[in-house]
């Protein structure tokens, strides 16, 4: 039977911008590289990768009541997510994400959360009726609600993911309760310990650092090209990053990387190499795709991919 998912998280539309480069300050750039509102959100991209993936995934969000939030609404049931608890909020728009890709495939993003943070303590309790396998928890929503999730999740014992993003070194990180996988990214690494993860060396500095804040079996931290690391607080190990067959769009490819883990650790048993190995893959996968929630690869593809690419 497939794992059922409660992802908490952040829904937002991409505004998607292709660009030679990023205009200097001051400067106004033409560039017609082309421009779309694409479905995005670091929550949204990691339940639909799930859904994809195979698992059974309960998204709670919140949208505004405006047209991007039907629009959003409406592809969520296309890609077959549970939204028995999509709120809306009437107040905020929904959360917008302005999407700068640069010709090397490299992004910068600047969010305007709007109805994101307006996602409740109480949103969110209605939704543990779903009587998860796991819950799945990223940081483009409220802080405190993030949190209130995490302890409800570690009172009735269902694992707790983390995809650490985005990172402030605001974040009062020992307020999670322990769980099974905390994830950050390289910049994230850098906000939450002040220290870059390069080389075994700086990754282990950063992990420990780290590991003093959050109680976690595993941290896994991804490390784009260069591979993932990984650290249980006793034992450390880098994992290779496959090599994308090209690159055309890096966003969201953390988010599908961590959602296709979390799937893969769920199914085989608590694997972490296994697991990062998959999340790997399907990371791989989705650079060599446009956009955002749909450059997620499928179990499927991720299966082909690393037939393909074996160790
Ligand atoms: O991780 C990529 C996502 O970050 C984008 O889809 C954007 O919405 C921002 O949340």
């Amino acid at each position: 039977m497939a794992k059922k998912i409660l992802l908490i998280g952040s829904a937002n539309m991409d505004l998607s911008m292709n660009m030679l480069r990023i205009p200097e300050a001051g400067e106004t750039l033409l560039d017609d590289g082309g421009v779309a509102y694409l479905p995005g959100g670091k929550g949204a991209n990691a339940a639909v990768a799930l859904t994809r993936l195979g698992g059974h995934c309960v998204f709670c969000t919140k949208l505004g009541a405006d047209l991007h939030g039907q629009k959003l609404y409406s592809y969520y049931k296309d890609r077959g997510l549970d939204t028995s608890f999509v709120k809306v909020d009437h107040e905020y728009p929904t959360g917008l994400a302005v999407v700068m890709k640069e010709a090397s495939g490299e992004n910068r993003i600047i969010l305007y959360p709007g109805a994101n943070n307006m996602l409740t303590a109480e949103n969110v309790q209605e939704a543990f009726a779903c009587n998860p396998d796991a819950v799945y928890l990223g940081f483009e929503i409220p802080f405190a609600v993030t949190v209130s999730a995490a302890r409800l999740a570690a009172a009735r014992g269902i694992p707790i993911f983390v995809d650490a993003a985005p990172a402030s070194e605001e974040h009062p990180l020992e307020s999670l309760p322990p769980m099974e996988i905390f994830s950050p990214n390289e910049t994230e690494t850098k906000t939450y310990t002040g220290i870059v993860p390069f080389g075994t060396e700086g990754c282990l500095r950063a992990s420990l650092n780290l590991c003093r804040r959050v109680k976690c079996k595993h941290l896994v931290i991804k490390l784009g090209s260069r591979g993932a690391f990984i650290y249980d607080g006793k034992h450390y190990d880098m994992i290779p990053a496959f090599r994308a067959d090209k690159v055309v769009d890096t966003t969201a490819a953390g988010d599908a990387f961590t959602a296709a883990m979390t799937l893969r650790y769920l199914e085989n048993g608590g694997d972490i190499k296994d697991a990062v190995r998959y999340g790997s893959a399907a990371g791989a996968l989705a650079v060599s795709k446009k956009g955002a929630g749909d450059s997620v690869p499928t179990r499927e593809e991720v299966l082909a991919f690393l037939a393909r690419n074996p160790i």
